[in-house]
């Protein structure tokens, strides 16, 4: 672990814009997860966020701009739905996927015609942005800043962890505090007939679907008039994957109403493991062996806490971690669906 955040005050800042103008990596806090970012337009340091992340190069990466103007000009056609969701939810935990320009290079669109597009309202993304914008190109493209597969970074402590000994010696990681949002953005594709989600996140469905009413338009309706599933997964979307957002350690979800008795028989039946627990205020006593950690019953809130405590659980060296499945709805949509997939990869590992 060689390597040491630095502050985000404005002389950290500085010194991140001046790495990323000489082409080399910075990992900044977004109000989503920390981004692992490099000049978007400089494809030697877009080829090392590939590889310091092991993510195969066919996995598109998303720009992040400080300024519609900017973002604009990575896109070939940009249509009233963007202008709509845009003026709406940016800055914010929203990705446009839309036709590209010739301006962004097939290295970071994984060698599709569309580009994803994004800009983060955290002060320090924005600021490292307009800082760059005047030494380089202002377009920072940025993966989570975790190794590909793992569960994003929330702290910066978690992406000296994940990605500390695979950075240069020139490569910084800017300290921002906490992501406040804690689950990554909203994808919305906008670049074919229909708009679709293919990623829940920071931005609810239904916030979607109503803003783009007025334009008469559906998430997710097809040319049948059929509804298609809101959730789409195409194997484009590294997102998408089922084992992503997956912790080391093997998780199993619970129901609510299962969980003392299901603990109390797994103990039962592996005696030697050591086991954790991750609940929701108000659950019933456990027995002590279990390491526990209470998140929120705050949709919010509970995103917020859900990486941080699933990324300290899995350096603890644990055998295996429980966890309670919480409500359906809003926001819990996009939860269960970072949890579904990190109870997968376990089972993708035959555990
Ligand atoms: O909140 C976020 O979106 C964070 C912060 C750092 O901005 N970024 C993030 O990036 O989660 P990443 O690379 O871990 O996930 C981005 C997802 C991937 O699943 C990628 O395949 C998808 O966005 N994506 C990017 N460009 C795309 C495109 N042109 N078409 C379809 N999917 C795209
Ligand atoms: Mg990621």
């Amino acid at each position: 672990m060689r390597h040491q955040p630095i502050a985000a005050n404005p002389c950290g800042l500085s010194s991140a814009s001046e790495a990323l103008a000489l082409g080399h990596l910075v990992a900044f806090p977004t109000e989503t997860v920390y981004g692992l970012g490099a000049d978007a337009l400089n494809q030697k340091a877009v080829a090392r966020i590939f590889a310091a992340k092991q993510r195969p190069a066919d996995h598109p990466l998303i720009l992040h701009v400080a300024d519609l103007v900017k973002a604009k000009k990575l896109c070939a056609h940009w249509p009233s739905a963007a202008d709509v969701l845009a003026k709406q939810f940016w800055p914010g935990p929203m990705t446009l996927i839309l036709k590209k320009s010739d301006v962004v290079p097939l290295a970071v669109t994984g060698g599709q015609q569309t580009v994803g597009i994004r800009i983060p309202a955290h002060p320090v993304a924005l600021g490292l942005l307009n800082d760059f914008a005047k030494l380089g190109s202002g377009v920072i493209a940025a993966p989570s800043a975790n190794r590909f597969g793992a569960v994003s970074p929330t702290r910066a402590k978690d992406v000296i962890a994940s990605l500390g000994d695979r950075l240069g010696d020139h490569d910084l990681v800017l300290d921002g505090g906490d992501c406040q949002v804690g689950l990554e953005s909203t994808i919305v594709d906008l670049s074919g007939e229909t708009v679709r989600i293919l990623r829940p996140g920071g931005i609810e469905k239904d916030k979607i679907t109503h803003a783009l009413l007025p334009l008469g338009l559906r998430v997710g309706s097809g040319s049948s008039g059929q509804e298609t599933p809101l959730i789409e997964n195409t194997p484009r979307v590294s997102g998408s994957l089922a084992s992503h957002y997956a912790p080391s350690t093997p998780i199993t979800l619970l129901n609510s109403g299962d969980i003392r008795e299901k603990i109390l028989l797994y103990q039962e039946t592996h005696p030697a493991e050591r086991i954790a627990c991750l609940l929701m205020e108000g659950q019933s006593d456990l027995p002590q062996t279990v390491l526990q950690k209470i998140l929120s019953t705050d949709a919010s809130d509970y995103a917020h806490g859900l990486y941080a405590a699933l990324n300290d659980l899995d350096r603890e060296g644990l055998d295996r971690i429980f966890i309670q499945c919480p409500p359906r709805g809003g926001l819990w949509e996009a939860i269960h669906d970072r949890l579904g997939r990190a109870a997968h990869g376990e089972n993708q590992n035959g555990t």
